[in-house]
């Protein structure tokens, strides 16, 4: 039996430590998948690879002084003081533990994203199988909350997506949601002739509200909901932050905005945000109450605040980094001081693609971050031609290797380099040029 002190590793919760030492929190191992303790069986769609579970139980969002944990400390802070029962106590309650693996139907039909959306696909999503992937964002949760009786609430958790590589791009990150529900009573108070107000009729859909919305609910939703997030931003950037909002599109929301603030004299959007589609509400059974909802990155949060310059560093466990944010007032203001800059090694690589099979650069950046690891910063598409006799088709890919935290060599590096290449002919069936 392994006897644990829980001071070898401070920071872990004993279970944390257990799993840790003894089996991964997730793997794949034929057509087997398991995942925090459950298991699926792959198909077709399955898209996992063994780097991108490894991922899978290191909830950095609930490490203490972890700078994902500060922030998202600081969103629930404000939440618990903007929303109080007569009690005194916060309305929101906070989900931060529920299980990456969610349904298709959860990720996307619960929420009204269409059947043929681009959102599905297999080239931007982590499949487990055809039913079941990790979740791409925290929204996936929002419509079990609500049938399960929660009216006001935030989900943190971490999210899957197959994107590009680069400085502000990881395949794992983490988002908080928040999501409201409004009797008539709660979003008007008590008036003296009630029957006057309502919240629903049944008119046009509009920029402005939806059909079933009266104009003077959206409005008072739309009033709070900005109201809300706007004292969000402006607590955690500044009071004397420039902010705009911009109309936006989600399928779950409508109307929708993003709202954005202005840093270093540079736009960035920080949360989407809407009246949260009726729709949503009646499939989870809910008939009174009208809501609205918002997502954000966590990552985007804390890179602003911090002026943290990779995304990559978040999953550091050297002590250069998470050392500077070893506090407990999560409002304590830092300015991150990056440790060293080391040097970036460059290499490019080149080859046909396959002729006959469906090839997707995503394949290939799966590839690379199995391969490279955290040692990859940013892998770009710098040619691609057609030779017109051969009818064969060439990319060129500029790989960026660069260590966080230690200089790199050049023999190191031409090792994996040449291990992605071995590789990406074995497996994605290129060739190598
Ligand atoms: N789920 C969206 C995303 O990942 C973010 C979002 C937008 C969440 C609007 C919401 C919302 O709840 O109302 O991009």
């Amino acid at each position: 039996m392994v006897v644990v002190c829980p001071r070898i590793l401070p920071g872990c919760r004993l279970s944390q430590i257990t799993r840790l030492l003894s089996t991964k929190a997730a793997s794949v191992n034929g057509t087997k998948v398991e995942v925090l303790g459950r298991e699926y069986t792959g198909d077709h769609m399955t898209n996992v690879t063994p780097h991108l579970l490894s991922h899978i139980g290191r909830d950095l969002h609930l490490q203490p002084h972890h700078p994902l944990r500060h922030v998202a400390q600081r969103v629930t802070q404000h939440m618990y003081r903007q929303y109080l029962s007569p009690r005194g106590n916060p309305l929101f309650s906070v989900h931060s533990q529920l299980h990456p693996v969610v349904t298709t139907h959860q990720n996307f039909d619960s929420l009204l994203i269409p059947k043929d959306h681009v959102s599905r696909k297999k080239s931007d999503n982590f499949y487990i199988n055809e039913t079941h992937l990790l979740r791409a964002h925290t929204s996936a949760h929002q419509s079990e909350l609500i049938s399960m009786g929660f009216d006001n609430f935030l989900v943190i958790g971490d999210v899957y997506r197959r994107d590009d590589i680069d400085a502000s791009h990881y395949p794992v990150f983490h988002q908080l949601e928040g999501v409201r529900l409004c009797t008539l009573k709660e979003l008007y108070g008590t008036h003296q002739n009630m029957d006057a107000y309502h919240l629903f009729e049944n008119g046009e859909r509009t920029e402005d509200h939806q059909g079933v919305h009266s104009a003077e609910a959206a409005r008072r939703m739309e009033a709070e909901l900005k109201g809300c997030l706007l004292g969000l931003a402006t607590s955690l950037f500044g009071q004397d932050t420039e902010v705009r909002w911009v109309d936006a599109y989600f399928p779950f929301t409508h109307p929708s905005w993003e709202l954005e603030v202005q840093i270093n004299g540079e736009w960035v959007e920080l949360l989407g945000c809407g009246i949260m589609e009726q729709e949503i509400l009646a499939n989870a059974g809910v008939q009174d109450k009208i809501g609205w909802a918002f997502g954000l990155g966590l990552e985007r949060w804390a890179m602003k605040l911090y002026g943290i310059p990779d995304i990559r560093l978040f999953w550091s466990t050297d002590l250069g980094f998470l050392s500077q944010f070893r506090f407990d007032d999560p409002a304590t203001p830092v300015t991150y001081k990056a440790v060293s800059k080391y040097n970036p090694c460059i290499n490019d690589i080149s080859f046909w693609l396959p002729k006959d099979q469906q090839y997707e650069s995503a394949d290939f950046y799966d590839l690379v971050r199995s391969v490279g690891g955290s040692l990859v910063e940013q892998v770009n598409l710098v040619d691609s031609f057609t030779h017109p006799k051969k009818q064969l088709t060439s990319h060129c890919y500029r790989i960026v290797y660069r260590h966080m935290e230690r200089v790199l060599t050049q023999e190191e590096v031409n090792d994996v380099h040449r291990k992605i290449e071995q590789e990406a002919a074995s497996s994605l069936q290129v060739s190598i040029r």
